[in-house]
């Protein structure tokens, strides 16, 4: 496939544990990328810190900008999250805020490499944990360069007019930065208003909306056996299918650009 973004307006709707939840049961070989500049969460939470040294996107940055060795260092900061398989492995994020002084100027360099890693032998997709839009030195740069954006948000009110507004900044960002339209689509997180109705009020599609599971979720944020049949495992394979076929389509129509004009879509 490619670079999928998973990133949130404010609040902290479940984009960790809706992209860890994605990343165990997608059928592809893929890479976790936590570019939260807030800070990684997995290594500590799902995974209980077990390793014996740092590693992650702060170690690469410091190399990358230290001696250019991103392509080289890569593959070393990666942990099998099903080993040892490499099938599914994850780049571990800050855990420092410090670090993530050095990691914020490599955005665009990190968005240029998971694009490549698609072309890779053998190729891996890369799901990408943004974090939240509203903080400082956000990952532009990956969104811009992903061939698809789950904006996760919960289906309540509040959460609901803080991603009406960024639905509208990223529509801003992208128009600038000449992004090709339809990349960005809702992923709702639990229950709330309906789909058709936010997609109506946001101007924007819904992709799929993943269930409240706590024990799920709570395996997920602080460790423990995760169970394929629970309800949030079920519905974050099922999400492969819609963005697998969203990504053919942005293929498609990229290819032959006459077949897309006059055909209105969102962001
Ligand atoms: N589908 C879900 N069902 C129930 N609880 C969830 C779900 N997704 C996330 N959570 C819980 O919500 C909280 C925030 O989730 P997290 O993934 O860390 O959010 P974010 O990455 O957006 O900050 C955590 O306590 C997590 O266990
Ligand atoms: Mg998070």
């Amino acid at each position: 496939m490619a670079i999928i973004a998973l990133v949130s307006a404010k609040g902290s709707p479940g984009v960790t544990t809706s992209a860890l939840a994605c990343a165990l049961t997608w059928h592809r070989r893929l890479v976790l990328a936590e570019c939260d500049p807030a800070g990684g969460s997995i290594l500590a939470g799902y995974l209980g810190g077990a390793l014996d040294g740092p590693r992650g996107i702060g170690e690469l940055a410091v190399g990358e900008l230290r001696d250019g060795n991103l392509d080289e260092a890569f593959w070393s900061q990666l942990v099998d999250l099903d080993a040892p398989r490499r099938e599914r492995l994850l780049l571990p994020g800050v855990v420092d805020p410090a670090q993530a002084g050095s990691v914020t100027p490599l955005w665009q360099r990190f968005a240029d490499f998971f694009a490549g890693l698609e072309r890779g032998q053998p190729p891996y997709d890369v799901l990408v944990d943004c974090g939240r839009l509203q903080v400082v030195g956000p990952p532009w740069p990956i969104l811009r360069a992903a061939a698809v954006v789950l904006l996760v948000t919960r289906a309540q009110l509040p959460d609901l007019s803080g991603t009406r507004a960024m639905v509208r900044t990223i529509e801003r960002d992208f128009t600038e930065h000449r992004v090709p339209p339809g990349t960005v689509r809702l992923l709702l997180v639990g229950g709330g208003h309906g789909n058709g109705e936010i997609s109506k009020a946001l101007r924007l599609p819904v992709i799929a909306r993943l269930p409240e599971d706590p024990r799920t979720a709570e395996v997920l944020s602080l460790g423990g056996t995760v169970r394929a049949g629970r309800p949030l495992m079920r519905a974050a394979g099922a999400l492969e299918v819609p963005v697998r076929a969203l990504l053919e389509r942005r293929r498609a129509r990229l290819a032959w650009p006459a077949a897309a004009q006059g055909v209105p879509d969102a962001v």
